[in-house]
C-alpha cells in the first residue's frame, strides 16, 4: 500500500482526523518554548506553569540540557539493557546518592516505575511468606493516582479511570489518606506494602503529613511491609528538597519517580533498598528502552543544573513568598478560591466551582496551568521561573479571579 500523499492542512485538522480522543485537549497549538515561556502556532506567548505536568523542570529548551543530549546523539543514542553504558551507571549512582543506599532501575515513565514497584511489592510477599500468592496485597489511599497500566490503574481508586477496564489486578485495598488508623485496619497477613503518593498530585495537590509518613513507616516496620513512596510528580526536586518525603524525615524501602527526572526526555526509575533490591532478579523483569544512553545523558543534565545553579535552593526561597502571594488570593477572593495547598513548586489552588472556565480564562491572559481532581488547579513552575515571572503568574490569576467575582 502506497504511505499517504501529504496533505497541507491545519494541526487541529490532522488531530481530529487522526489523533486518537482521549484526550479533552486545549484549542492551542504550541510550536517553541524558552525557559518558562511557550509560543503558539499564531505567535502568542505563554507562561508555562505547567511545565508539561511536573516535567521540564528546567524549563523548555534550556541550553545546558539541549548541549549534553545534542552531544550525547552524536555518540551513541540507544543499546539495549544487554549491555552496560557509563550514562546509566552514573545516573544511578546519583540517585542512590540521593536516596540511600540501595540500587535503581531504569523506565521509561511513572506508570511503569510504578508497576515494578508493584512487581517488587508481589516478589517481598513471596519472600514473606514462603509461597507464592498468599502475600500480596498493597495498600494505597483513596484518591491516588498510580498511572494508566493494569497494576497501577488498579491502586488508582477512581471511577472516572478504571471504568470499562474491569476485571482489574486484585489485591489493593485503600486507606484514608492521613488516616493512619484507616490503613492499620487493614493489614493482614496477606499483606505485602503500603504505597502512596509523599503528596497526591493528580486529585489536586493533597500532601501526607509528616505524622502520617512517620506513622505508616512505623506500620511497615512493624509488619515487614514494603513502604512504597510514589514521587513521580512530587520528586525529583519540585518541593524544594530532592525527594518531598525528606520533609517529613522518612525513609521508605522503594520510590517510583520519573516526570522531573529526565527534563522533557521520557524516563523513569525506580530505587530500591538494599535490603530488597535483591528481589529482582535476571529475567524477572526489564525492558528494551529503559536508561539508553539518550535518556540518561537528560537525566544527568538536568541533576547536574539542579546542582550548579542551586534550584533546590531557589525554589525554596522563591516559592515561599509566591506561595504567600497566592493565599493572599483565597483571601481576597474567598467565593471562588477556598485554598492553597502544596510545597516549593507543586501548588494546588482548590476552587469553588469547576475549573475548566479558569484554565481557558488564565490561558487567554497567558498564563497555562493544570487542571485536577475535585475542581483544583495545579500550577507548577519550572524551577528556572524568575521572580518577575513568579510574580506575573499571580497577577494574572489575581485578574481571572477578579472578572469572576
Ligand atoms: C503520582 C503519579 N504516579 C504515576 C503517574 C504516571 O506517570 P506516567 O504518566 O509517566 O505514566 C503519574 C502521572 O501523572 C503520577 O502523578
Amino acid at each position: 500500500m502506497n504511505p499517504p500523499s501529504i496533505v497541507r492542512t491545519s494541526t487541529a485538522e490532522l488531530y481530529d482526523a487522526n489523533v486518537m480522543k482521549n484526550y479533552a485537549r486545549a484549542a492551542l497549538t504550541l510550536v517553541r518554548g524558552r525557559g518558562a515561556q511557550v509560543w503558539d502556532d499564531a505567535g502568542n506567548s505563554y507562561l508555562d506553569f505547567t511545565s508539561g505536568i511536573a516535567v521540564s523542570a528546567l524549563g523548555h529548551c534550556h541550553p545546558d540540557w539541549v548541549a549534553a543530549v545534542q552531544r550525547q546523539a552524536t555518540e551513541l543514542i540507544h543499546v539495549s539493557n544487554l549491555f552496560r553504558h557509563p550514562n546509566q551507571g552514573e545516573l544511578a549512582r546519583r540517585i542512590v546518592g540521593y536516596a540511600g543506599p540501595g540500587r535503581v532501575f531504569f523506565c521509561n515513565s511513572g506508570g511503569e516505575a510504578d508497576e515494578a514497584l508493584i512487581k517488587l511489592s508481589r516478589l517481598h510477599g513471596v519472600a514473606k511468606s514462603g509461597a507464592e500468592g498468599k502475600c500480596y496485597k498493597v495498600i494505597c489511599a483513596k484518591n491516588a493516582f498510580h498511572g494508566r497500566m493494569f497494576g497501577g490503574m488498579s491502586a488508582t481508586p477512581q471511577e472516572k479511570i478504571q471504568k470499562g477496564f474491569a476485571p482489574l489486578v486484585p489485591g489493593f485495598a485503600f486507606g484514608e489518606l492521613n488516616n493512619l488508623q484507616s490503613f492499620a485496619d487493614l493489614i493482614d497477613e496477606q499483606t505485602s506494602a503500603i504505597m502512596v503518593e509523599t503528596i497526591q498530585g493528580e486529585s489536586g495537590i493533597h500532601p501526607c503529613t509528616s505524622e502520617f509518613l512517620r506513622g505508616l513507616r512505623a506500620l511497615c516496620d512493624k509488619h515487614n511491609l514494603l513502604l512504597i513512596l510514589d514521587e513521580v510528580q512530587c520528586g525529583v526536586g519540585r518541593t524544594g528538597k530532592f525527594y518531598a518525603f525528606e520533609h517529613a524525615g522518612v525513609r521508605p524501602d522503594a520510590i517510583a519517580m520519573a516526570k522531573g527526572l529526565g527534563g522533557g526526555f521520557p524516563i523513569g526509575a525506580i530505587w530500591v533498598h538494599e535490603k530488597f533490591a535483591g528481589l529482582f532478579t535476571p529475567g524477572s523483569h526489564g525492558t528494551t528502552f529503559g536508561g539508553t544512553p539518550l535518556a540518561c545523558a537528560a537525566g544527568l543534565a538536568v541533576l547536574d543544573v539542579i546542582a550548579r545553579d542551586k534550584l533546590l535552593e531557589q525554589v525554596t526561597a522563591r516559592s515561599g513568598p509566591w506561595i504567600a502571594e497566592l493565599t493572599k488570593l483565597a483571601a481576597e477572593f474567598p467565593k471562588q478560591l477556598t485554598g492553597v495547598r502544596g510545597r516549593g513548586y507543586l501548588v494546588g489552588l482548590q476552587l469553588a466551582s469547576d475549573s475548566a472556565p479558569y484554565l481557558t480564562a488564565l490561558r487567554e491572559r497567558g498564563l497555562l496551568v493544570v487542571g485536577a481532581g475535585g475542581n483544583a488547579i495545579r500550577v507548577l513552575p519550572p524551577f528556572i521561573a524568575t521572580v518577575e515571572e513568579l510574580n506575573r503568574s499571580v497577577e494574572i490569576i489575581r485578574a481571572v479571579l477578579a472578572a469572576k467575582a
